[in-house]
């Protein structure tokens, strides 16, 4: 019963939404091995959970939603590993297109294609491009994403249009980023207890609030959001000013 009453009424704690929040879905492994269970396993119920998730932050009011599956330093883990999570994302995109398109999801990548298997690219790319004129959320998927190396490229990609030292700023360097175009991540969460950004979103959060549970991704439910989104409202941020500032 309970189920049907909103999340905005159960948590009237929640006075204000981040337009943009990041998660890091840690503890899939961790997950796992509580259970007895191989790791793949819980990295299978952490890509369940995602549309949980998707879900909530949808009746929220949450418009860009920033969630960290593979980071360019995961490719040092096992080969098994990093195979299995590159065909379970495969199999997700499959699994899950349509409906995220009938329910108004735009699907963006983050993080460098080169690396990826040629065929995974595509299904990327066609997620991104049949999904693109969807207004009802941003879901945005870090996948292959490392915060140092989309500086690089974006470095790379401004030298190579030609932009004059003196016109580089801090608004052509964000336009050049994975995530250009968007704004700035609000409010990061990180599932799994520890507390780091392990190379995410570091330019983009540079202002952003931060929220860290010991909850493991594959457990982390709507009224966890709905905590953290508490949390977020409470909080008060000034960037470098004396006194808060609007919104
Ligand atoms: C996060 O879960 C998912 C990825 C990094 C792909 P982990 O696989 O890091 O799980 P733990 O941290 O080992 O529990
Ligand atoms: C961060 O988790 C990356 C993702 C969630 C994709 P990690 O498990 O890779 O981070 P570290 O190694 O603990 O910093
Ligand atoms: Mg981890």
């Amino acid at each position: 019963m309970t189920q049907d009453v909103p999340l905005r009424e159960r948590y009237p704690g929640i006075t204000r939404i981040p337009y943009h929040v990041g998660i890091i879905m840690d503890g899939n492994g961790r997950w796992a091995q509580a259970r007895g269970l191989p790791r793949m396993a819980g990295h299978r119920a952490g890509t369940e959970n995602i549309r949980r998730v998707l879900r909530a932050a949808v009746e929220l009011g949450i418009k860009v939603l920033t969630i960290y599956a593979f980071s360019t330093e995961n490719w040092a883990r096992p080969p098994a590993e990093v195979n299995a999570l590159m065909r379970l994302l495969g199999e997700v995109i499959r699994r899950e297109l349509k409906e995220l398109h009938e329910n108004g999801v735009c699907i963006r990548h983050s993080g460098r294609l080169e690396g990826i298997a040629p065929h995974l690219q595509r299904e990327i790319l066609n997620a991104v491009s049949l999904t693109c004129h969807n207004e009802r959320i941003i879901l945005n998927v870090a996948f292959n994403y490392g915060g140092r190396a989309e500086i690089v490229d974006a470095v790379r990609h401004i030298m190579r249009d030609g932009h004059p030292a003196d016109a580089v700023t801090e608004a052509l360097i964000s336009q050049y980023l994975y995530t250009g175009g968007l704004p700035d991540v609000d409010l990061i969460i990180r599932t799994g207890g520890e507390y780091r950004l392990s190379n995410f979103l570091i330019w983009q959060a540079a202002y952003a609030e931060y929220y860290a549970t010991p909850t493991y991704w594959p457990d982390f439910d709507e009224h966890e959001l709905a905590r953290a989104l508490e949390e977020y409202s409470h909080r008060e941020r000034r960037f470098g000013r004396v006194t808060p500032a609007e919104g």
